[in-house]
């Protein structure tokens, strides 16, 4: 087995909160039901047209603790449809697009290959976060995401195929199956707005509401989510720089694997009073299988 699968080493303060509570209370916001087709744009909106349409509807949710389990072996992509992987990156510099595109991208691309056991992966687009210095309106640093969300559904889950294969591949390869990934790597320990992922096999079908992702040059389709007391939520805590999370957004597969899930940040009351901001790094990318 590759050592990227390896657990990671224990946390010099493994014993103390939080990483030994076994959950939290936080309030995660949901989308109010009523809202037909939420609208969230990526660049400031025409005048009188808000960032985001739609009331949120803000739950007090228990979020489990996941490294407990995920030390047991007992997390996977195909289960809860997200996974934790002890992975250190070459690059220690992410303020430099050229590296994160010459270094970053390619050991992501290969780090992705060996978990999935992928013939194919195509990394489509990438984003920096800063909770203190970046913004909604910034497409070079953005800030973290405070709504449940699924960043594509099954209508544009396929259509990325398309859009980023050429016309005869991507009919080939459509006929096989594929998956989307969101590879989510924190630049430093994360010590505020985590994020928070939710078991899959506890999401239902009447949970989901499409949602369009107003790009300048075309719209994209995400699910917002209806909360549901069901939702089973893990996080995990203090998450660092050498330690990856892996999130299915898409999967072609109808049977026997999560075919998406749902993340958001959220407020954790552990944070600290001087907690050093959250900065991130995520990945979106298409994975074939022959
Ligand atoms: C994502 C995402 C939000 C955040 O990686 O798709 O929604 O706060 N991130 O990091
Ligand atoms: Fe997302």
């Amino acid at each position: 087995m590759s050592t990227v699968l390896a657990a990671p080493p224990a946390h010099p303060d493994a014993q103390a909160l939080p990483f030994a509570a076994p959950s939290v209370e936080a309030e995660l916001n949901y989308l109010a039901p009523g809202t037909v087709r939420p609208v969230n744009y990526t660049f400031e909106p025409p005048a009188g047209i808000p960032w985001s349409s739609g009331t949120l509807d803000p739950r007090r949710v228990t979020i489990h603790n996941a490294r407990p389990l995920a030390q047991n072996g007992g997390i996977s992509l195909d289960k809860q449809g997200f996974q934790h992987v002890a992975h250190a990156s070459a690059l220690h510099d992410f303020s430099d697009e050229a590296q994160i595109r010459d270094v970053y991208l390619p050991e992501a691309e290969a780090l992705l290959r060996t978990i999935t056991g992928a013939a194919k992966v195509v990394i489509f687009d990438h984003t920096l976060r800063d909770s203190a210095r970046g913004s909604r309106a910034n497409a070079a640093l953005r800030e973290p995401v405070r709504r449940v969300h699924n960043d594509q559904t099954f209508v544009s889950g396929p259509r990325r195929v398309r859009d980023h294969l050429d016309a005869d591949e991507a009919a080939q390869r459509l006929q096989r199956r594929f998956a989307i990934i969101n590879l989510w790597r924190p630049l430093n320990e994360v010590e505020q707005l985590p994020l928070a992922l939710c078991d899959a096999r506890s999401i239902a079908p009447d949970d989901l509401v499409p949602t369009d992702l107003v790009y300048r040059d075309k719209t994209g389709e995400t699910y917002s989510f209806l909360a549901n007391a069901r939702h089973r939520w893990f996080y995990f805590p203090r998450l660092r720089a050498d330690e990856v999370l892996l999130l299915k957004i898409y999967d072609s597969r109808e049977e026997g694997t999560a075919r998406f899930t749902a993340h958001t940040a959220f407020d954790d009351p552990h944070t600290p009073d001087d907690a050093a901001p959250r900065r991130s790094i995520e990945l979106r990318a298409l994975v074939f299988w022959d």
